[in-house]
């Protein structure tokens, strides 16, 4: 990623963020800053932000899907925080997705899909992260996947969804439980907005009808 100063941080701030995050990308390979190097429209995740969204979330059981995985960041969070029993990264960029596919060859509990996310969403999916890959429609598009995935499995869903611009997308609809995470006290000021959305009872009741 091309990582901005952020609002609100300085320079001394973002050097060790992008160090920090530098080392730990290079537990499984190289640092992804020089995936991001050739296309600086892309961007990814910041793992500070991952923990904060993550953290106590998800467990063994978890299915985990990065919708729209770029170069695989998220994908290294859940691997070094030992989370989910298998993990999927949809990526329709097909040179991210082969350089992504690439890096993690060697991971059985990882696949990387090349193509459309919503067209190849997994149905044993649990959780599906988002870091805003979508516009409007498309987020509309995902919702009505997600909504038809958590019926036919008849579970429950949730998506994580950071930098949640278009949440109204959700709130328009009352099958999904929103819940905005707080950043909490002492939290850096350049967090993004985080909402985890569910479809479903956690507590394992069956769904309406669609
Ligand atoms: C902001 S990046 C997020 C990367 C990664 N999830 C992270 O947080 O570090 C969004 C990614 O979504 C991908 N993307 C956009 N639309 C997509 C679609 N319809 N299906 C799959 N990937 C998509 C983009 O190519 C880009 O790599």
């Amino acid at each position: 990623m091309m990582q901005p100063v952020q609002v609100g941080e300085s320079v001394s701030r973002k050097v060790r963020r992008v160090v920090r995050n530098a080392l730990i990308d290079m537990r499984f390979g190289p640092p992804l800053a020089v995936v991001y190097l050739r296309d600086r429209a892309q961007s990814n995740c910041d793992y500070r932000e991952l923990e904060h969204a993550f953290s106590g979330r998800l467990d063994e059981a978890d299915v985990l899907v990065d919708v729209g995985c770029g170069a695989g960041r998220v994908i290294n969070h859940w691997l070094r925080s030992g989370v989910g029993s298998h993990i999927y990264g949809l990526e329709i960029d097909e040179r991210m997705g082969a350089i992504t596919k690439f890096r993690l060859r060697r991971r059985q509990d990882v696949s990387i899909v090349i193509g459309d996310a919503i067209s190849n969403l997994p149905a044993d999916g649990t959780v599906f992260f988002l870091f805003n890959p979508f516009d409007e429609s498309t987020t509309r598009r995902f919702a009505t996947a997600v909504l038809e995935l958590a019926h036919a499995a008849d579970r429950c869903v949730r998506v994580v969804y950071l930098n949640c611009k278009h949440l109204a997308v959700f709130e328009d609809h009352p099958e999904f439980e929103i819940e905005m995470v707080p950043h909490g006290p002492g939290a850096p000021a350049t967090l993004q907005a985080l909402a985890v959305i569910t479809v479903g009872d956690r507590q394992g009741a069956k769904l309406a009808e669609l």
